[in-house]
C-alpha cells in the first residue's frame, strides 16, 4: 500500500479543492493583479464576431465572458475549470453579464470529452501550466480545434524575473522550509523556458509557435494595495505560503513584517507594482 499521508498532493486536487476556494476567496486581488497581461493576451485572440473559443482553466470566467463579447450571438465560448466552485461562481457572473452565448464545464481539461473541431481558438490566462501530462494534454484540447483552429495562452516566465513572488520565497525561506522549485513541474512556472513550451506544442502537432515575452510591473493584488494589504493577500492566498499557515503566529508575524518590508520597494504613486514576465503564446494546426 502507498503511504497516502505523504503523497504530495497533485496540481488537480489542489485546484479542484483549496486552490480553488483560495482563489475564489482572493478573486478581486488576482484579476486586478493579472488584468494587463490578459488585456494583452484578448488583444493576441483577436477574437472576432462568430468565432468560437475554449477558455481553459477559465478560473471564475472573467475572460470567458469578454471573449463572449466578443465574439457576440452567433459565436460561443466553452469556460472549463478544475474547480466547481469557481465555475458556479463563473455561472452567477454570466447570467449577470446577460449572456446566453457562453456556457462552461467542471472538470480536468486534460481528459474531459471537448467537443470536437468546434473552436476557432483555444484560450487561456495562466490556466494550463498545471497539467501533469502538458503534451498529452494539449493532444487531447488539440482536437477540440477547426482544421485552421488557433491557440493562444499565457505563462509565466522565470521566477527572477517576477520580483512579486521571488519576494513571497525570499521573506518565507527564511524561517520555514520550502520544496525547492523543480524546473518543469506542473504549476505556475512550469513553462519558464521557451524551449520547454516549444517541445510540447509540437508534441501535439501545433505549428506557427510564437513565444513573446510579456515584460512590466504589475499590481500586488487590488490596485490600491498598502504593502501590509499585499503580504496579507500573498501569504493567505498562493499555496507556496502553504507553509506560513502551519507556523506559530508569532513566526507567521516575523514572516508578514519581512514580507511587508520587502514589498515597500514596490511603492509608486499609482500603488505597488511589482516587476513581473509572463509569455504570450500563439501556435496553430
Ligand atoms: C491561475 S488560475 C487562472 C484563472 C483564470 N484563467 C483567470 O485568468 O482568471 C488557474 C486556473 O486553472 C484551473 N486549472 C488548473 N488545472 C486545471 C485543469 N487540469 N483543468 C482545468 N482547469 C484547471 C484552476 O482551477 C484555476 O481556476
Amino acid at each position: 500500500m502507498p503511504d497516502l499521508k505523504n503523497t504530495p498532493e497533485t496540481q488537480e486536487q489542489h485546484w479542484s479543492d483549496k486552490g480553488g476556494q483560495k482563489w475564489l476567496e482572493n478573486i478581486v486581488d488576482f484579476e486586478e493583479m493579472i488584468q494587463p497581461i490578459g488585456r494583452t493576451l484578448l488583444d493576441c485572440a483577436k477574437a472576432k464576431m462568430g468565432e468560437n473559443f475554449i477558455d481553459i482553466g477559465c478560473g471564475a470566467g472573467l475572460t470567458t465572458i469578454e471573449l463572449g463579447q466578443h465574439v457576440g450571438n452567433t459565436g460561443l465560448v466553452l469556460g472549463i475549470d478544475i474547480s466547481q466552485e469557481l465555475i458556479n461562481e463563473s455561472r452567477k457572473r454570466v447570467i449577470a453579464a446577460n449572456l446566453n452565448n457562453v456556457s462552461f464545464l467542471a472538470g480536468d481539461a486534460a481528459k474531459i470529452m471537448v467537443p470536437k473541431k468546434f473552436a476557432d481558438c483555444l484560450f487561456s490566462r495562466f490556466g494550463v501550466m498545471f497539467f501533469k501530462n502538458p503534451k498529452a494534454s494539449f493532444s487531447h484540447l488539440r482536437t477540440s480545434l477547426k482544421p485552421e483552429g488557433r491557440l493562444v495562452f499565457s505563462c509565466w516566465s522565470s521566477l527572477k524575473t517576477n520580483l512579486w513572488m521571488l519576494s513571497v520565497r525570499e521573506a518565507l525561506e527564511k524561517y520555514v522550509d520550502l520544496p525547492p522549485l523543480e524546473a518543469r513541474a506542473p504549476g505556475p512556472f512550469a513553462y519558464a523556458e521557451p524551449d520547454y513550451i516549444r517541445e510540447i506544442l509540437q508534441a501535439a502537432s501545433l505549428k506557427d509557435i510564437e513565444i513573446s515575452p510579456w515584460s512590466g510591473k504589475i499590481h500586488v493584488g487590488k490596485s490600491d494595495n498598502t504593502p501590509e494589504d499585499a503580504a496579507r493577500f500573498l501569504l493567505k492566498a498562493l499555496s507556496v505560503a502553504q507553509a506560513f499557515n502551519d507556523e506559530l503566529k508569532s513566526k507567521q508575524d516575523i514572516i508578514k513584517s519581512d514580507l511587508t518590508q520587502k514589498l515597500k520597494q514596490f511603492e509608486t504613486s499609482t500603488g505597488l507594482l511589482a516587476p513581473a514576465q509572463a509569455w504570450i503564446v500563439t501556435a496553430r494546426i
